[in-house]
């Protein structure tokens, strides 16, 4: 497994914990019904078992440390980014003391720029964010997109609603009675740029979180390496919606199929 095929584009996965989405993606990928290949894995998480996971598969896994301890990280993120526009630009640090803000964005553009430079070794075609606990700031966003949207990302919830940590935890406690999972292109805010695709699952009378989580979970599998199938085979296409907001559209002749065909295996 792992050979080099030029047909087929190649994924990074970002991970920070346990990465069953990342063995999901293993498992078809090692089946051959994943179209892609997935070139390296990276984690915040030096424990993270999902980089147990990759080496399993022999494919590199890459701990990138967020504990930046440099004296200075302001004059050293400044070597290679304007801070100030940047924090301008940013959504994610709100602590209102600017030398603070500064200092904690700098650090964060200090791990983001090894971050990104490992990942550009592998030369990915997309960046997938697979359970990665870490805001991204505009300076790796802007540096990873700047041929179109790369960076994908699964959420555990039905955007916009939910958006945050705790998707599943928040659709149980709310009451929802169906809850959803969202596979989206990041942007600049926090899980709001454009939705590629989303399903959703029943929660039934007096079930807990552990069965919303785990049926939430075996969606997410089907729903993310679906998106990749798509990609891969150009069926994303990116529109300007009404007031100029991205969106995307599917172009899959199957589209409604497999919709159809989630929500069957969901009920
Ligand atoms: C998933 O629920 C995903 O939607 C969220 O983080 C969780 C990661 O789970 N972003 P795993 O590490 O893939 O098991």
């Amino acid at each position: 497994m792992n050979s080099s095929d030029p047909r087929k584009p190649r994924l990074a996965v970002l991970i920070s914990g346990g990465g069953t989405n990342l063995q999901a993606m293993l498992d078809r990928s090692a089946a051959g019904t994943l179209d892609a290949e997935i070139a390296v894995v990276l984690s915040d998480n030096p424990e993270a078992f999902g980089l147990k996971r990759a080496e399993r598969a022999g494919i590199p896994a890459l701990h990138i440390d967020y504990k930046i301890s440099a004296q200075s990280p302001v004059k050293q993120a400044e070597r290679f980014v304007d801070l100030a526009d940047l924090d301008r630009r940013q959504k994610i640090i709100k602590n209102p003391d600017p030398s603070e803000r500064l200092a904690r964005l700098a650090r964060l553009v200090l791990a983001e720029r090894e971050l990104a430079l490992r990942i550009e070794a592998f030369r990915p075609d997309y960046v997938c964010l697979a359970g990665f606990m870490r805001l991204l700031s505009p300076y790796f966003i802007g540096h990873m997109n700047h041929e179109g949207p790369k960076i994908i990302n699964i959420h555990p919830a039905l955007l916009p609603a939910f958006p945050g940590r705790s998707g599943y935890e928040d659709t149980f406690q709310y009451g929802c009675k169906w809850g959803g999972v969202t596979v989206h292109f990041v942007d600049e805010g926090e899980d709001t740029g454009p939705i590629i695709a989303q399903a959703v699952y029943p929660v039934w009378p007096g079930e807990d979180i552990e069965k919303i989580r785990n049926r939430g979970l075996s969606l997410e599998y089907e729903v993310y390496s679906q998106v990749i199938n798509w990609l891969a085979a150009g069926h994303v296409a990116i529109k300007r919606g009404p007031g100029g907001r991205p969106r995307v559209e599917i172009t899959d002749p199957d589209y409604a199929a497999i919709v159809a065909g989630w929500v069957r295996k969901a009920l």
